[in-house]
């Protein structure tokens, strides 16, 4: 299949047609790369398949295919050795949705919703938003430029209150770009089962792992 990532795609004017946030919420001057939205086609076969769906031209209320939940247990089952089942997946319209839906799911109003930070923002909004205490630890800065943020489990654990109740984790970490390393993953969960609270992980950059022999463990995969 080709990709052009060549050929510039206007998304800026006429403002309106195109709404996009990325290039209409500052001036047309400013370089939007306050967000990770990129100006290339989709691939190819993404453009076939949404021009046919719209080809079709009734939009009533859809279904997660079959398909599709087979699809995500091939992709795993190829990529990550990891056997999952058709019924363990719940299709929601974002990551960032979920990340709320899980909130509300897992914990009662009032109990803690931990994150580490820096984080990719929305997650430090999913706390207030669904009526849970915000609670949050800092990762280990770089020791040195070009060094990589380190997990802090101390941080971590001393943030940890008998209301927590949840972890929103980021894995690979946004925006660090940490790709997290099996010790550090096992330190993580041998934290959550001494305070025994609910992960849930944020693996939406699985497929982007860009150091030589860097490898993505799905958490659940790895402590089941
Ligand atoms: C870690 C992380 N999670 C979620 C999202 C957004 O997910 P969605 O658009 O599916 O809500 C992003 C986007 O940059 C992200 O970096």
């Amino acid at each position: 299949m080709a990709f052009d990532f060549a050929t510039p795609v206007e998304r800026r004017a006429p403002e309106g047609n195109y709404a996009s946030q990325k290039w209409h919420r500052y001036a047309q001057d400013v370089l939007p790369l306050w967000v990770a939205d990129m100006d290339f086609h989709s691939p190819p076969a993404v453009i076939d398949a949404l021009q046919r769906r719209v080809a079709h031209g009734v939009y009533g209320y859809g279904e997660v295919p079959a398909t599709l939940t087979a699809a995500l247990c091939q992709w795993s089952a190829h990529h990550y050795a990891w056997t999952i089942e058709p019924e363990w997946q719940q299709w929601l319209p974002g990551v960032v949705p979920a990340l709320h839906f899980a909130a509300m799911a897992l914990t009662q109003p009032g109990e803690g919703v931990l994150t580490i930070a820096p984080i990719y923002p929305p997650f430090l909004a999913v706390a207030e938003r669904t009526g849970r205490l915000a609670q949050q630890a800092m990762l280990a800065e770089p020791a040195a430029p070009g060094e990589p943020w380190q997990l802090d489990i101390a941080a971590l654990e001393a943030a940890i209150t008998p209301q927590t109740r949840l972890l929103l984790w980021c894995h690979p970490h946004n925006p660090t770009g940490r790709v997290w390393m099996l010790s550090e993953l096992e330190q993580l969960a041998a934290l959550v089962e001494r305070h025994d609270f609910w992960v849930v992980s944020d693996e939406l950059h699985c497929d982007l792992l860009l150091d030589e022999g860097a490898r993505h463990r799905p958490l659940a995969a790895l402590f089941p």
